[in-house]
């Protein structure tokens, strides 16, 4: 019997390509090459299986156009690249990669937020540039992490580890914002009180975003939101692009509306608007949250659990939209 064919759309590690092939017919991209829309379907013609990464669009139209195309196994916890209403509908099942790394992106997350308050990457560019020629009391001053109110708008698994971070390492108060409110036993270890948007974007020193990308949140942070935090506060997104107006926040940078931000996912990213060059007050990263050998691989071991598991008739560990795998 022929094997399923499955294509891995961007470079990965060897081991996990190696690992697939004892499985599929692989079709990988070790150079990373990048392939326009219309490679991208032609190598997918007669696949059954795509492993991709949230720079892989997959809509209904790609979707029509590889019909035989049954699962996209995506190595990124967010799925916004993926339409999963387009999917459901064609039975096409997606799946992401939860938890492997929640930990360390809210590492990353929380050293954001303190390089933004403590103005880690200004004071490197300073003493580089050969400006640091004494000692000034006001040389560089932030403001402070230790108990001061983290803000978190967004309060999944990773929002929750952020939030672990500053109130059990760093004494701080945390208010959350989120649609649902967690279980008071998950509120209670570390202090937690769930207040309206309004409240959070008024009172949090720091405020984290960790949302989900979705029309919903598409600029949930704007020109409005940015003029109701206090001028001393920090803004850290390590969620997705879109997420924040960038523009807005540019100006809000500039005008000193807000202290600092720190800022790991762009809108239109790779590019990103290149105002926030010219500020000194905002911390800049190429969405690499996650990005630690160690969790890179546990993501990418657990993209290829999923594709092996569903193109074999087990069970994916870690399906986005369960309802389209037919009983077991
Ligand atoms: C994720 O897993 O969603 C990260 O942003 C990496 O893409």
């Amino acid at each position: 019997m022929s094997r399923p064919a499955v294509l891995v759309a961007r470079a990965v590690f060897p081991e996990v390509v190696e690992r697939l092939s004892q499985h599929f017919d692989v079709e990988a991209n070790p150079d990373d090459t990048p392939w326009s829309r219309e490679e991208l379907l032609a190598r997918l013609a007669g696949k059954s299986g795509l492993f991709a990464t949230g720079s892989v669009q997959v809509d209904a139209a790609l979707l029509d156009a590889c019909p035989q195309l049954r699962v996209v196994a995506n190595m990124a916890v967010g799925y916004n690249n993926l339409d999963i209403a387009a999917f459901n509908a064609r039975g096409v099942l997606a799946t992401n990669t939860p938890d492997v790394l929640t930990e360390t992106t809210a590492d990353f997350g929380f050293g954001l937020m303190l390089a933004a308050a403590r103005r880690m990457s200004e004071s490197e560019r300073f003493l580089r540039a050969g400006q640091w020629k004494r000692w000034r009391y006001d040389t560089l001053t932030g403001s402070d992490v230790h108990g001061a109110t983290l803000g978190i708008l967004g309060m999944g698994r990773i929002g929750q580890a952020i939030a672990r971070r500053g109130a059990l390492g760093f004494g701080m108060k945390v208010i959350y914002h989120n649609r649902s409110r967690l279980p008071a036993e998950q509120e209670a270890p570390i202090g937690a009180r769930w207040v309206d948007k309004a409240t959070l974007l008024a009172e949090a020193d720091h405020l984290v975003l960790v949302l989900p990308y979705s029309p919903e949140s598409h600029h949930a942070i704007g020109g409005a939101e940015l003029a109701a935090m206090k001028p001393t506060a920090t803004l850290t997104n390590v969620a997705r692009g879109g997420i924040v107006d960038d523009r807005a926040l540019i100006e809000a940078l500039r005008e000193r509306r807000i202290a600092a931000a720190a800022l790991d996912v762009f809108e239109g990213e790779p590019a990103f608007d290149p105002g926030f060059l010219d500020l000194p007050n905002v911390v800049l990263t190429p969405h690499i949250a996650s990005a630690t050998v160690a969790t890179r691989r546990a993501m990418a071991d657990l993209a290829a659990d999923n594709l092996i598991a569903a193109l074999t008739g087990g069970t994916p560990p870690t399906p986005v939209n369960p309802q389209v795998l037919a009983p077991r």
